[in-house]
């Protein structure tokens, strides 16, 4: 088991109060697994994210991260493991003012030591530059190595995020709406390359989809998030399209027929 949290809550402190965005949440995710994450917007999934990525912790309750308690770790831990966990996050927090290829690079940041980073970025390695330039052709973005990322359309941006994390070489790949901006045809791309990246080394993927469609062409497990809680975790081969665009359409109504 990769990941196990046993009823998580996460309140934030705002000038308007306490926002409760998960309430006593608990879900467990094998090794290797696949799973699409679904839920309206503020159901809690990008900060469920944050807390598997440990760049947050919980109020209360408990993250497992291999076994061991997040909660519990020495910051030495808390590095480790935010390397093993490459995230795609909403908001893509690129470099504008630096190249394609620079910002991917900088996804090997995790992995090098202070010296290797500074050299990468002053002289890359060849081989490197290389990965990097694999990845940004496997994202269609081969030839934009030279622009500077602020020229980048959104749906090109999410790619370079994307590439920016497979250099990153995580276990685990979190991704939060990755093709939210793309063309269907671009966002099969990118679902797919996720699946590839995932397959060569037996990797975690949990991606944070708003596409029914998406959710249950490329997931065997859909796990839906209302009010910061797991409200559906089902196979999606017992999960019709209706049902899980219900979830979507009326709360109510689905929480008198739930498919779990
Ligand atoms: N830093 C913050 N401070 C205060 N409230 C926050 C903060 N981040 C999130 N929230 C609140 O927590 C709740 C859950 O937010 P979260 O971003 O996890 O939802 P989400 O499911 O990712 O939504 P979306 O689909 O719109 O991205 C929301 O009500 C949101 O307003
Ligand atoms: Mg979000």
């Amino acid at each position: 088991m990769v990941y196990l949290l046993d009823k998580v809550w996460k309140e934030y402190r705002g000038r308007a109060g306490v926002t409760r965005a998960l309430d006593g949440l608990s879900l467990s995710v094998e090794r290797g697994e696949r799973l699409a994450l679904v839920g309206r917007s503020g159901a809690g999934k990008t900060t469920l994210f944050r807390l598997l990525n440990a760049t947050l912790r919980p109020t209360r309750g408990r993250v497992l991260f291999d076994e061991r308690d997040v909660g519990q770790m020495s910051s030495r831990e808390l590095r480790a493991m935010r390397r093993r966990v490459g995230t795609v996050y909403q908001q893509h927090y690129l470099v504008p003012s630096l190249s394609v290829l620079d910002n991917a690079l900088c996804g090997g940041l995790g992995r090098w030591s202070l010296w290797q980073t500074a050299r990468s970025v002053l002289r890359p390695e060849r081989a490197d530059v290389e990965e990097a330039e694999h990845f940004l052709e496997l994202v269609g973005l081969k030839d934009k190595l030279r622009e500077r990322a602020d020229t980048l359309s959104g749906g090109q941006q999410q790619r370079l995020a994307v590439a920016r994390v497979l250099m990153q070489n995580p276990e685990v790949i979190l991704a939060d709406e990755p093709v939210a901006s793309l063309d269907p045809g671009l966002a099969d791309s990118v679902m797919n390359l996720l699946h590839e990246v995932a397959d060569e080394g037996r990797r975690t993927l949990v991606v944070a989809l708003h596409n029914v469609e998406l959710a249950l062409g490329y997931f065997p497990r859909v796990v839906g998030l209302r009010g910061g809680a797991v409200a559906l975790d089902a196979k999606a081969s017992g999960l019709t399209r209706e049902a899980l665009a219900e979830f979507y359409a009326d709360e109510k109504a689905w929480q008198q027929t739930p498919v779990t």
